[in-house]
């Protein structure tokens, strides 16, 4: 790549606009029926992508990897102690050489500071696979999902019950790019990010913030939970627990909503915390769909930002 070239980030999802996202939903939805015809795209023949991850994953790492060997290319999986970022050496001693070497990298960190300063240091497009503040490849599958399931992206309602994290803050970004109403009941203290909710209402999304579960879900389209404690946050477990047992996706909390929403999940779940099993297992359930598309949509993700940075 010559340094002319305006390589192309996903490291939120506010770094796509609109038509952007839609275009690529149109190509996740291409390559999807490929795969199904039996004719994956061979586009990215002779690509590598690194995978550079921190936190464990099971969804991200088996999505990008099977996705770049279905796009024909290549994918290296560096576990947390295989590079040790900022540990073994320097994040931007790192990003200097994977982007000698590879055409693409997806980091799943801690820090979202230094997924950004890894983007910021390395030439070739720099992916989000899960920071503490944001997961917009996950929030991008969601998206892909209501869209494939006829839900209208400008018209509903997502009610989100659980903790102000870093899927919450993606959703938060979505509602900028489409004009759904985004409502989050979370326990006191456990609000996101006041400055990327501030950034998010200034762009125009319609966000409720309430600490009461009814007034969240009342009529959503969308029911979506994650889990209590977060990668990172094992600490805080047993608190975590405590303040959020109000805060459970059950077949109560699901009569507050439409008669045809659908449960949505990122997972891991943790049946009996933050959703429970009849609901999780139930007929309005896509939660496997979701963790299906990460694949499709990842695919069209790396196809596109591999061509956008090319040009
Ligand atoms: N939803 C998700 O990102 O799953 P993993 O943590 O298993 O990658
Ligand atoms: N909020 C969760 C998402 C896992 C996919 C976490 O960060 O652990």
């Amino acid at each position: 790549m010559t340094a002319a070239v305006r390589k192309r980030d996903l490291l939120r999802v506010t770094d796509l606009a609109r038509a952007e996202c839609d275009a690529l939903f149109t190509l996740a939805a291409e390559l999807k029926d490929a795969l199904r015809a039996g004719k994956p795209r061979p586009i990215l023949r002779g690509k590598t992508l690194a995978m550079i991850f921190e936190k464990p994953s099971l969804r991200t790492r088996i999505s990008f990897e099977t996705g770049m060997t279905q796009l024909g290319g290549h994918a290296i999986y560096l576990a947390p102690a295989d590079i040790r970022l900022g540990e073994r050496e320097t994040v931007a001693d790192i990003a200097r050489t994977l982007a000698r070497v590879v055409d693409l990298i997806v980091a799943r960190t801690f820090l979202h500071g230094v997924l950004v300063e890894l983007a910021e240091r390395a030439d070739v497009p720099v992916v989000n696979g899960l920071t503490d503040l944001h997961h917009p490849c996950q929030v991008l599958a969601d998206l892909f999902t209501l869209r494939e399931r006829r839900k209208p992206l400008d018209e509903m309602r997502v009610a989100f019950v659980g903790d102000g994290n870093n899927v919450v803050h993606s959703w938060l970004e979505a509602a900028t790019l489409y004009r759904f109403t985004f409502a989050l009941a979370c326990p006191k203290g456990y609000e996101p990010d006041p400055a990327i909710l501030a950034e998010c209402r200034a762009k125009g999304a319609t966000l409720e913030i309430t600490h009461d579960v009814g007034d969240a879900v009342h009529n959503a389209d969308v029911v979506y939970t994650d889990v209590w404690t977060s990668m990172g946050q094992e600490k805080e477990a047993a608190a975590r627990r405590a303040q959020f047992a109000a805060y459970q996706v059950n077949e109560r909390v699901m009569r507050h909503a439409a008669r045809d929403a659908l449960v949505m999940h990122c997972l891991p779940a943790h049946r009996g915390e933050e959703i429970s099993e009849s609901v999780l297992e139930g007929p309005q359930s896509v939660v496997f769909d979701q963790a299906e598309n990460r694949l499709h949509v990842q695919k069209a993700l790396m196809a596109w930002l591999a061509q956008e940075s090319a040009r």
